[in-house]
Parts: C-alpha cells; sequence; structure tokens
C-alpha cells in the first residue's frame, strides 16, 4: 500500500499537481471532485498518502475523516500563503502532518512528497546493517542498541548486546583487531544521526549516549560524519538528519580550511590510511581550496561548491577500490566484474541525481560532481569532454583531486609529490588546466629534510 489520493478544490491547482505526480505512476490516484465515493475510497485503506487543500469548503471533513482512519497515514495540507499559519494552528504538526504553502515551489513539494514516500516504503523494506565508524561509540556507556561485525557479504555477527556496557577494553580489543567500524540495524542506524545532528546542531557533546565526541580539532570528526552521511544517504536515503550532519561536517572542514595556513598539516591530519573515500575527499577538498586561496577566487560560494563537491562527489560507489579507479582503460578498472565496472561508469552521474534532490545545494557543486571524472584529453567519462568544454571550478577540483589521488598512496612524500606536479605540468599546457596546476605548484612548497610536505603560501 503506497498509493496517493489527492482532493484539490481549485481546478487549476489540481491541474499543475496532477501533472507533477505523474511521475508516480503506479503510486497515484487523483479525485478532485467531492462526492460520497471519496469517503469510500479512503475507508478501503488502499491509499498511504493524502494531499489535500485547506481552502476546499470539504477540507474539515476530509482530514478529519482521514485522521480518524487506522492505520495512521500521511498527509499533506496545501494552503494558500495568507492561510498557512492557521491551517498549522488548526492541525498542528506531527510525524505525519505536513504543511505545504501554496506559494512555495513545485521542487520544494515534490521534495516533501518523495521524503514522504521513501519513509512509507521503509517501513516494508529488510533490514540493512549501516556502517558506523569507531569513534562515535563512547567506552564506558550503555550501549542503546546491538552492535555487530561484517563478516563477509551480507553476513554480520552480533558482538554487543543491546544495552549492556561497552568498556574501554572492548574498543582496544576491537582496535587490535584492526576493526574500523561496527555495523548497527538501519533503525538503530537513525537514532545515531538523529543524536549525531542534535549534537552538532546545538554544539554540545553527547552525554551518556553512544556518542563519543571530545575536543579535538584535528579532522577525525568531521572525517567519520563524512562517512555516516554517505552511509545514511547509500542505505536510508537522503534524510533531514543527514543533511545536518553535512552542512555542520562541512562548514567544521570550510572553517579549518580558512582558519589554517598549513595545508601540509591537514593533510596529514585526514591521512589515516582507513577509507580512502573518505580521506581522499577531505584532502581534495583542503587541497582545492588552497588552490582557489591562490587564485584569488576562494569566495564563500567558491569554496563550499568545491567542498560540497568533494564531500559527495563519490558518494554512489560502495568500495574504496572502486573509488579508486580514475580511467576505464585502467587495469583496476577491468579486474571489476561487469556489475561494478557499469556503477563505476554511472558513479558520477548517480551521485549528481542522489545530490539533485537536496534543495538548497549550489549546482556548481552538482556540476563538479557530474564532470569530476572528465579529462583534459577528453577521454574521461561519462561525456568525454575535453579541457575547453569542462567547467572552471571542476577544473579546480579535477587538478586537486588528481594529485590528491596520485599523492596518496605515498603518503604525501616529497619525492613523489615533486614527481607528480612535473609530470602534471608537463601534461597540462593549455587553457585553465595550466593556470590551475600553477598555482597548485606555487602552494606546494617541498620542506627541506624533514616530512612537511607542503604550506600554502
Ligand atoms: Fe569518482
Ligand atoms: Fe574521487
Amino acid at each position: 500500500m503506497n498509493r496517493i489520493l489527492t482532493h484539490f478544490y481549485n481546478e487549476a491547482t489540481d491541474h499543475l499537481f496532477q501533472v507533477l505526480l505523474q511521475q508516480y505512476q503506479d503510486t497515484n490516484r487523483f479525485h478532485h471532485d467531492f462526492e460520497d465515493e471519496f469517503f469510500t475510497i479512503i475507508k478501503k485503506n488502499e491509499y498511504s498518502f493524502l494531499i489535500v487543500e485547506f481552502e476546499s469548503p470539504y477540507s474539515e471533513k476530509i482530514i478529519e475523516f482521514w485522521q480518524s482512519s487506522q492505520p495512521a497515514r500521511q498527509l499533506i495540507i496545501c494552503t494558500q500563503p495568507e492561510n498557512y499559519k492557521r491551517a498549522q494552528r488548526v492541525y498542528k504538526s506531527d510525524s505525519l502532518i505536513h504543511y505545504h504553502n501554496l506559494e512555495q515551489s513545485l521542487e520544494d513539494f515534490q521534495l516533501l512528497v518523495e521524503k514522504k514516500l521513501s519513509s512509507v516504503k521503509d517501513l516494508n523494506k529488510k533490514t540493512e546493517y549501516c556502517k558506523v565508524p569507531l569513534e562515535f561509540f563512547k567506552p564506558e556507556s550503555e550501549l542503546f542498541c546491538d552492535v555487530y561485525i561484517k563478516l563477509g557479504d551480507s553476513k554480520f555477527v552480533k558482538v554487543i548486546q543491546r544495552f549492556s556496557r561497552f568498556e574501554n577494553n572492548d574498543l582496544l580489543k576491537f582496535r587490535e583487531k584492526d576493526i574500523k567500524h561496527f555495523y548497527v540495524k538501519d533503525k538503530d542506524f537513525k537514532i545515531i544521526t538523529k543524536k549525531l545532528a542534535t549534537i552538532m546542531n546545538s554544539g554540545s557533546h553527547a552525554e551518556g549516549a553512544l556518542i563519543a565526541l571530545n575536543d579535538q580539532v584535528d579532522v577525525s570528526i568531521p572525517l567519520a560524519l563524512q562517512q555516516t552521511v554517505a552511509e545514511s544517504i547509500n542505505k536510508l536515503g537522503l534524510n533531514e538528519d543527514a543533511l545536518e550532519i553535512t552542512s555542520v561536517a562541512i562548514s567544521s572542514s570550510l572553517e579549518m580550511i580558512q582558519k589554517s595556513d598549513d595545508l601540509g598539516g591537514l593533510i596529514q591530519n585526514a591521512l589515516k590510511n582507513v577509507s580512502y573515500i573518505s580521506e581522499h575527499s577531505f584532502i581534495t577538498s583542503f587541497v582545492a581550496s588552497a588552490i582557489l586561496k591562490e587564485l584569488g577566487e576562494d569566495n564563500i560560494a567558491n569554496l563550499q561548491a568545491i567542498s560540497i563537491a568533494a564531500f559527495f562527489h563519490d558518494l554512489a560507489l560502495e568500495s574504496d577500490e572502486e573509488a579508486k579507479v580514475q580511467s576505464l582503460e585502467s587495469r583496476k578498472f577491468f579486474i571489476f566484474g561487469i556489475e561494478e565496472q557499469n556503477l563505476i561508469q554511472a558513479h558520477p552521474l548517480k551521485a549528481k541525481s542522489m545530490l539533485a534532490k537536496v534543495a538548497g545545494l549550489p549546482k556548481e557543486a552538482l556540476q563538479i560532481v557530474e564532470q569530476h571524472h572528465e579529462r583534459y584529453d577528453g577521454g574521461g567519462f561519462p561525456y568525454g569532454l575535453s579541457h575547453t568544454e569542462i567547467a572552471p571550478l571542476s577544473t579546480v577540483f579535477l587538478v586537486a583531486h588528481e594529485f590528491t589521488h596520485l599523492s596518496y598512496n605515498s603518503g604525501f612524500s616529497p619525492v613523489h609529490i615533486e614527481a607528480i606536479l612535473e609530470d602534471m605540468i608537463t601534461k597540462y599546457k593549455k587553457g585553465y588546466f595550466k593556470v590551475v596546476t600553477k598555482a597548485l605548484a606555487a602552494i606546494v612548497q617541498l620542506g627541506d629534510d624533514d616530512n612537511e610536505i607542503a604550506q600554502v603560501s
């Protein structure tokens, strides 16, 4: 049962929303005239979702009827702007009642519908296990959920029982076995993301809760947050909590970038060799932001777009090994099976369409995500754009990403960095790629004989 029923009184609005809702083909049924039949339909319990226009003379009766029927189901009340507040006073808000001001964009409405539809779908889907970084488990506290470790593709073993105490020794034991993540069931994962969002929002730290956040100033927490958001979006779809965490993680990494003149220090902090996807995402955002600074293009809009893109560009991929593939001609690509190869080929567009559903993300960030495997010589994917066609911000991202990717395995050692830069300078002889690579070379100054790898000038 996942069908939508609508009741619009105003014909023009009804027509508009019918067109919009047509995309949910199997789930729709429209009914814009008031008849007894309408109540017969509601009674049948075939609809999980009602959208009703507040200004309809029948709205009160319909809403009352809908709310009194069992099981409780989703309701969106659309109102004219002048009635928006009044409607909220009359019907209040809870997890099942939502309001849409008809003055707002159709995109906002669509987003609301999709969010509600996915929450209905959630009720029917099988349990997923979601990855949570070890950093978020607070030792010497009682865990509110069962905790698992992953043994195989779909094999999970419970290692900590719900409501038992998580001792420091347990943490050490798992760390010794090189376990970096626990897994929890999706319903518990939702609680974790909610807690994280609340903690991040209030700026306070966890109290007796699952999550241990201390006063670290390094990037561990934003890194762990990045992994958690990516997991949340992949497994549970987009939700408010994930977005809340995203915005905090991105602003804290932006703050780090703006406060620090020590690019090398930031990179070394993020370099833990635990998760390539998260770490190279962070380091790319640091390097790209430093390039923007060098170019004098470091306005907040550019910094934000490039950090968001760095945060999410490999979101649609499932493993670090997939994220390491940079070219569809490389050996790394051919070792994958056909399904994974298809995913790798599609991941820039898949990530873009996942992000397109998030209201308020800058379109420049989406463009970078879409273009993040294009190449200077036109040999990239998905479009095969060449350097004259790739957007300027995407160019900064591509240069920063390539430098990060190539330097990652060597731990950003000075010798490797020098060779990598030389190659890039030789390769990128024209246009904005040349300008950006020069800016990268200017900010990356090798230390004398220590391991200091880079400093922002
Ligand atoms: Fe990628
Ligand atoms: Fe990447």
